[in-house]
């Protein structure tokens, strides 16, 4: 893991702290490094009425976005366990959004075993994005 990395685990293991979760007891933090040069974190924020929970992913993106960062250079997610945590398809969809297709996605457990070490197009190929739907 290079020294990045080792930096966005540290503030993901810090939102995972923070990690609202009641319901599945599964912990989640994901930071962000964005092309202004800032890290952005976020957790899981569950809620009693289950569809309404929010992944931690979406929250670093919310994050980056109100901080002024506009687009995904890294990401790093952490969760409970010894397997490394990916993100759901949806949030693979939500970093997207903001990312291309070579950046790097590492995933990890807080309880240890080897990272994945991944990228969007790995883990979302042949994907729906922006340019669908954007001139540029
Ligand atoms: N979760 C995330 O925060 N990110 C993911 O990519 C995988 C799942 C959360 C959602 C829910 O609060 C808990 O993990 C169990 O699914």
């Amino acid at each position: 893991m290079d020294e990045i990395d080792q930096q966005l685990l540290k503030e993901a293991k810090n939102a995972l702290g923070l990690a609202y979760a009641p319901y599945s007891k599964f912990l989640v933090g994901a930071a962000i490094l964005s092309d202004d040069g800032k890290t952005y974190a976020g957790c899981n924020v569950e809620n009693a009425a289950y569809p309404l929970g929010n992944c931690a992913e979406a929250s670093a993106i919310s994050a980056m976005i109100m901080g002024g960062g506009k687009h995904i250079v890294r990401v790093l997610t952490v969760g409970s366990g010894n397997r490394p945590v990916t993100p759901c398809g949806g949030c693979r969809q939500r970093i997207r959004e903001f990312a291309t297709f070579d950046v790097p996605v590492t995933c990890v457990g807080i309880d240890g075993g080897e990272p994945l070490f991944t990228s969007i197009e790995k883990l979302l190929p042949h994907s729906f994005g922006p340019q669908f739907l954007l001139s540029e």
